[in-house]
């Protein structure tokens, strides 16, 4: 191998090398920038009704987004928004004290969604519920 034809091998090996690099570093961006699955048909999310016990939250992503579910007495079921209306954190549900707690600044939410206490200035962001047989539709 003459040494042109070596310097045009080890240059395209590099470039090659170069391109695959640069796309595994840049596949988190893409990922990151691309649009999130919605949870299904026409943006709604279908949870079983058993994943939600009396009393109890479920965690799921809607829209891309962090929501909750929430069945504060037998068969009374609400979704809202996980998104702190103050400055963005991601609520908690409190089942001994029955409320959503924001870890960032103490916001207190009810299970209605309304403002207990905290800097949070509007209640959670509702979204709708219904059950369809043993699941829950949400959306
Ligand atoms: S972000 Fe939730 S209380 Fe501040």
């Amino acid at each position: 191998m003459e040494v042109s034809s070596r310097r045009k091998f080890l240059v395209l090996s590099l470039s090659t090398l170069g391109a695959l690099v640069a796309g595994v570093a840049a596949y988190p961006l893409f990922r990151y920038l691309s649009p999130q699955p919605t949870g299904g048909e026409k943006g709604r999310v279908n949870i079983p009704r058993a994943q939600v016990g009396a009393g109890q939250a479920h965690f799921f992503q809607f829209r891309g987004h962090p929501a909750v579910v929430l069945q504060s007495a037998p068969g009374v079921f609400a979704a809202f928004s996980a998104i702190c209306t103050h400055l963005g954190c991601i609520i908690r549900w409190l089942p001994e004290n029955g409320e959503f707690l924001c870890p960032c600044h103490a916001g207190r939410f009810a299970g209605d969604g309304k403002v207990l206490g905290g800097p949070p200035p509007k209640p959670l962001q509702a979204i709708p519920v219904a059950l369809s047989g043993d699941n829950l539709l949400v959306g």
